[in-house]
């Protein structure tokens, strides 16, 4: 007999975070948080401000510990682990506003922490890095805190490529930068995402990140609201008004 085969799922995720409930003391701030990465996939995380985007990377990242709920990487149960774990087992974020160590130099910066790549994978090494930031390349004797803003946060971009992450979390990357800047931040994204580098990405540019994103969340209040592609996000004014201010 004819033995039929679905197609594996769960092999083409990366990231499952199911039924995610999270909040600071008592104070609740994530609902029943359902939301999949898949393996090379640019998934964004969207919502007015206070509404739980960083929450949600925190969590996965084991910065704020879930009080409900399962995340797995690549299946494997990963809440209640510290975050060196996480980390190890192949997660990086870049939080909002940039951290870098100030008295390193730029090419110390990305030195500490960094990680060989995955087993099979290509990888990212200080030279991949100095490719994608040609500017950090140029600054790279440089004292971190003698760089401008836009160079610190290339440089908390390029510190969490060392670690060759499987999945990478950015924080509202783009923000607070000059355009040029900023543009310079969308390339190096659209790059990662062309090498296949799995991310989410919090962003208050819903066009930048539209143009690249595969899927997007929409979170409000701390629970998801929509769940689809750039193109039904972009098709829904009244989302875009009630929840994101666009
Ligand atoms: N350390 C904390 N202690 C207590 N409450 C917090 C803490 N951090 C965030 N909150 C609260 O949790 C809620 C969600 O915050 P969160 O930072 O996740 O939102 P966000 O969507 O990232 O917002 P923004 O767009 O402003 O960055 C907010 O009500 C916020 O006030
Ligand atoms: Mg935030």
């Amino acid at each position: 007999m004819f033995e039929s085969r679905r197609p594996d799922a769960i092999d083409m995720t990366l990231l499952t975070v199911s039924r995610l409930c999270a909040g600071y003391g008592t104070a609740r701030v994530l609902f029943d948080v359902d939301l999949v990465v898949g393996k090379g996939e640019l998934v964004g995380l969207l919502g007015r401000n206070g509404m739980g985007k960083t929450t949600t990377l925190l969590a996965i990242m084991g910065g704020v510990r879930p009080s409900a709920g399962a995340i797995r990487l690549s299946g494997r149960r990963i809440d209640g682990l510290p975050p060196h774990a996480i980390a190890r087992l192949g997660v990086a974020l870049v939080p909002e506003g940039r951290r870098v160590f100030a008295d390193l130099t730029v090419r110390e910066n990305l030195l500490v922490g960094a990680r060989p790549p995955r087993d099979g994978d290509e990888g990212f090494g200080l030279d991949d890095v100095f490719a994608l930031f040609p500017r950090l390349f140029e600054r790279r004797e440089q004292r971190a805190d003698r760089l401008s803003g836009g160079e610190q946060q290339m440089l908390a971009i390029g510190r969490a490529l060392m670690t060759n992450p499987a999945l990478l979390l950015l924080d509202e990357a783009t923000e607070g930068l000059a355009p040029l800047v900023r543009k310079e931040i969308w390339r190096v994204i659209a790059e990662l995402a062309g090498r296949g580098q799995s991310l989410l990405v919090v962003d208050k540019d819903v066009r930048a990140l539209a143009r690249l994103a595969h899927r997007f969340y929409v979170l409000e209040r701390g629970r998801i609201v929509f769940e689809g592609t750039p193109r039904a996000l972009l098709a829904d004014r009244s989302l875009l008004e009630r929840h994101l201010g666009v």
